[in-house]
């Protein structure tokens, strides 16, 4: 599978990661063998990153799902689960099933300590701030991350859901290694803001995250008429296809696709080494994705 470079002074890792999310929240597998398949299915098809999160689960009483069964996950798997890299997150409340935000420096601390007890680690390798809580000062809340990272209970740190302003700000207080927004044919914001340029300039791994669309939106991808003849040139499927796009999009892109199928967690992989023409990425970047 094509490796990328995770961001400075990280290793480099898998071009299509594994993204925890729909085997923890609503939704997901009813029993717990199946969702150590599916992550197993990603793992055995070369995939080096898994993206999870403290808040990837069904409520407050449920925080560390994930977590958990990412743990669980690489304990099981016959592989070599020391060359993964697992990315956590932090600064996401999840009360009565609702999403919240928490970004204050002590909230973020006792996330990390509480992610450090799920996924069972003395240090996370990869700690991303899940998204700005605007009622803390940004600084302060990366100014969390860079304590941790000094005491030595993450390695790298990471932002999500950010602007190439605060992305500036967060670097001036410690390394930043990745960035985590949402890229795919249907939300284009990240590109248009400028956020992909940034990150391939300054070597800044940035995670793609819902890159085919989300839960909803990726079961219209096989009804988008352009995706069909190119999928069909290349025998695959339009979700790989569109997976494909965005990698092209910047040498720093990482993307984390969802799966609750070991099918889907397998072909999404199969994505790393699309290679698609110039015509083919102009064809995709000019169909209508409505997000309808
Ligand atoms: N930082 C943030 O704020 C944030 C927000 C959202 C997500 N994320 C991260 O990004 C990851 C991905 O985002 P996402 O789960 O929202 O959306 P996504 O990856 O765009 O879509 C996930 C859905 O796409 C389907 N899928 C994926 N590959 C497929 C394939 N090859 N063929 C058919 N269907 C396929 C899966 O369906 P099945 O379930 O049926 O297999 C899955 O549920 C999350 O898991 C999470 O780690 C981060």
């Amino acid at each position: 599978m094509q490796t990328r470079p995770l961001g400075p002074g990280a290793p480099s890792v898998s071009a299509v990661g594994f993204g925890g999310m729909p085997l923890s929240i609503r939704g997901r597998p009813d029993d717990e063998g199946t969702a150590l398949r599916v992550i197993h299915a990603g793992l055995d098809a070369g995939m080096t990153l898994v993206d999870t999160a403290n808040v990837y689960c069904l409520d407050d009483t449920d925080i560390g799902h994930n977590e958990r069964l990412v743990a669980k996950a690489l304990r099981t798997w016959g592989g070599r689960s020391d060359a993964v890299v697992v990315a956590t997150k932090g600064g996401i409340t999840r009360p009565k099933g609702e999403w919240g935000l928490d970004g204050r420096p002590a909230s973020l601390k006792r996330a990390c300590e509480q992610s450090l007890v799920a996924l069972g680690v003395d240090c996370i390798a990869l700690y991303q701030y899940h998204r700005p809580d605007e009622r803390v000062p940004f600084a302060e809340s990366v100014g969390a991350l860079a304590d941790l990272r000094r005491e030595g209970k993450i390695r790298w740190v990471g932002l999500s859901n950010v602007s190439v302003a605060q992305i500036r700000e967060a670097a001036a207080i410690v390394p930043i290694v990745t960035v985590q927004n949402r890229l795919s044919p249907f939300f284009r914001e990240a590109l248009e803001t400028g956020v992909v340029t940034h990150c391939a300039k300054e070597g800044i791994g940035f995670l793609a995250y819902s890159p085919v669309g989300g839960g909803r939106l990726n079961q219209k991808l096989p009804s988008i008429g352009a995706l069909a003849p190119i999928a069909a040139a290349h025998a695959t499927s339009p979700h790989a296809m569109v997976l494909a796009w965005v990698l092209a999009q910047g040498p720093t892109v990482i993307v984390i696709p969802g799966a609750r199928t070991e099918a889907h967690a397998t072909d999404a992989a199969r994505a790393a080494d699309l290679v698609l023409t110039r015509a083919e990425l102009d064809a995709i970047t000019a169909a209508a994705f409505s997000t309808a």
